[in-house]
């Protein structure tokens, strides 16, 4: 299975970016950023059990300049592997460093690694949600699926909201 992940990357600004694994004592700081994120964001209990579990758990670290172990968390992402299919379980770019290739560039490599342990990666997305809807389009995602009423809405109203199931062919192979 994937034990470890150490890749790096460059921002079009030419900051280098490392993305590697995180472990229970970073969730502090990712919950910190989480919870700006999302109206029903990921609690410390959610990450412990991704961290405990089989999840592959990666988060990025950029910097201009010095790039280094103790630099602060800016994004993070979960998958779950399973019988040849990827879940991303949970997506986040801190809000400072948003709008800047870093989710498109973690999911690419991302998705490269993962290509190897399963065929087809898949998450779902709130219908509203329209700047991850057009990552995902971005990144060749097709959307296959919805659930009605699935989330609890994110505008206060005490509605509900259809996610969106979105999917993709990582393996290489073609699809007839
Ligand atoms: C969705 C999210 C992860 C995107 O992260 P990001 O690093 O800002 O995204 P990127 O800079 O890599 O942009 C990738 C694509 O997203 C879309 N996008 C990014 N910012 C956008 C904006 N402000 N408006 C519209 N589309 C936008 C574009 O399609 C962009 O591709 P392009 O640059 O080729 O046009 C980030 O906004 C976030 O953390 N949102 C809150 C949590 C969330 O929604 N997670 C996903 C749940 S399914």
């Amino acid at each position: 299975m994937l034990d470890s992940v150490s890749l790096s990357f460059h921002l079009a600004d030419n900051s280098l970016c490392m993305i590697c694994n995180f472990g229970r004592q970073d969730l502090q700081d990712l919950v910190a950023i989480e919870a700006q994120l999302s109206s029903s964001p990921w609690t410390l209990q959610n990450f412990e059990g991704s961290v405990n579990s089989s999840h592959v758990c990666v988060g990025v670290k950029c910097s201009g300049k010095n790039l280094t172990q103790d630099s602060p968390w800016i994004a993070y992402a979960v998958f779950s592997l399973v019988a040849d299919e990827a879940e991303l379980l949970l997506l986040g770019v801190d809000k400072h460093y948003q709008g800047r290739g870093i989710a498109k560039a973690l999911l690419q490599n991302m998705e490269t690694l993962l290509m190897d342990y399963a065929d087809e990666m898949f998450l779902e997305v709130r219908a509203s949600n329209e700047v991850a809807i057009g990552l995902y389009d971005g990144l060749g995602f097709n959307c296959v699926g919805e659930r009605r009423n699935y989330y609890p809405s994110s505008n206060g109203s005490g509605g509900r909201e259809d996610a969106l199931i979105y999917g993709k062919n990582i393996s290489g192979k073609l699809c007839l």
